[in-house]
């Protein structure tokens, strides 16, 4: 009978114990489910993990089969030296969902310049300006994985022209693909409004540096989804400052809960959401686990496994 150690907080514990505990039942395997560890932790087979728990050390692990991230990001776990055991991270229909709908949310208000609206209730009837429609409208999305994809597809049935760019050459529908350095480089060249939704990899940190973000065109937004690190801090709050760029919303940061004092909260330009474009909704990632689990004790491959060399 497998022993899943559940390492990832006492939180995600309280919310998982119970669905978790069914969907093991659902699928008839029979397991010890716990948040405690074993006394000898040679007997555990599976580690749920979260960066919120306080796993750091694999070593004890050795019959361990897989260590199964709650996270789709898997940065903080992925170059423990101690981790040796295979690494799977979450992708699920609900986790993309929720990113799809927060993407073309933003875009949408940036396109439709609806804070004008929003924010100008002031008796004024100001009809002069016709917004462009979405084919008139370019947008970037870097990293075409589970999220970019689909976001770059709901971006494109919405009409909109959307580029896209990624390490690997992609070919998606509807979506003007770029990789490599010049890609990158044309693609920001031509992006009005730019999504970030890469994972964080020392090839990706501050990828969206001064000179990256200079090519934009003026009044380009940023949106950011993808991690905080992926972006110069400096460099875009100069762009922000000077009128270069026009807006960034962002939903990750280099230290999270954002600090009550960092520019960002008071800065006009800014829009700061608290890490929530896509929540781990417990239902669809307690099908992923146990999923994986299945696979694990009937040998089979795992789904969504981490290549540890690509650090994603
Ligand atoms: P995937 O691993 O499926 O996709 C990553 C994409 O980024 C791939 O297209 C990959 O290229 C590309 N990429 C990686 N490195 C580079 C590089 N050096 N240059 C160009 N492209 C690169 O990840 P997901 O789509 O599932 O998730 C993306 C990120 O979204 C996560 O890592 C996480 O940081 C973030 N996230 C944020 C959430 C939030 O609530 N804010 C929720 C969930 C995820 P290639 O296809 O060639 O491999
Ligand atoms: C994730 C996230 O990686 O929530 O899943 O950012």
């Amino acid at each position: 009978m497998p022993y899943i150690y559940f390492a990832a907080g006492a939180g995600n514990w309280a919310d998982y114990e119970k669905p978790l505990t069914e969907a093991l039942t659902r699928v008839g395997i029979e397991a010890t489910l716990s948040p405690e560890l074993p006394t000898d932790p040679k007997k555990v087979d599976y580690i749920i993990y979260a960066p919120v728990g306080t796993m750091t050390d694999f070593a004890p692990f050795t019959n361990c089969k897989a260590v199964l991230s709650l996270w789709a990001g898997v940065e903080k776990i992925v170059h423990t030296p101690s981790l040796t055991q295979p690494l799977a991270r979450m992708v699920n229909n609900e986790l993309t969902e929720g990113m799809v709908e927060y993407v073309v949310g933003h875009v949408l208000r940036h396109h439709l310049g609806m804070d004008a609206h929003i924010h100008g209730q002031d008796g004024i009837w100001r009809n002069a300006i016709m917004p462009p429609l979405a084919r008139e409208r370019t947008v970037a999305v870097l990293g075409l994985g589970e999220l970019g994809q689909a976001s770059a597809k709901a971006l494109a049935a919405l009409n909109f022209n959307v580029l896209g760019w990624s390490r690997s050459q992609k070919s998606v529908l509807g979506v003007e693909c770029h990789a490599g350095d010049d890609g990158l480089d044309e693609v920001l060249s031509r992006a009005e409004i730019v999504v970030l939704l890469m994972p964080l990899t020392p090839d990706t940190t501050n990828i969206l540096d001064a000179r990256h973000l200079g090519l934009l065109p003026k009044g380009a937004v940023i949106i950011n989804p993808g991690r905080g690190p992926l972006i110069d801090d400096e460099a875009l709050l100069a762009s922000l400052n000077s009128g270069a760029l026009s807006h960034a919303t962002l939903d990750v940061f280099r230290v999270e809960p954002l600090p009550t004092a960092h520019p960002y909260w008071a800065h006009p330009r800014v829009t700061v959401t608290p890490h929530i474009a896509a929540d781990t909704r417990v239902s669809s990632a307690c099908n992923v686990l146990v999923e994986n689990i299945r696979r694990g004790e009937a040998g089979e491959e795992l789904l969504y496994l981490v290549d540890r060399a690509r650090g994603y």
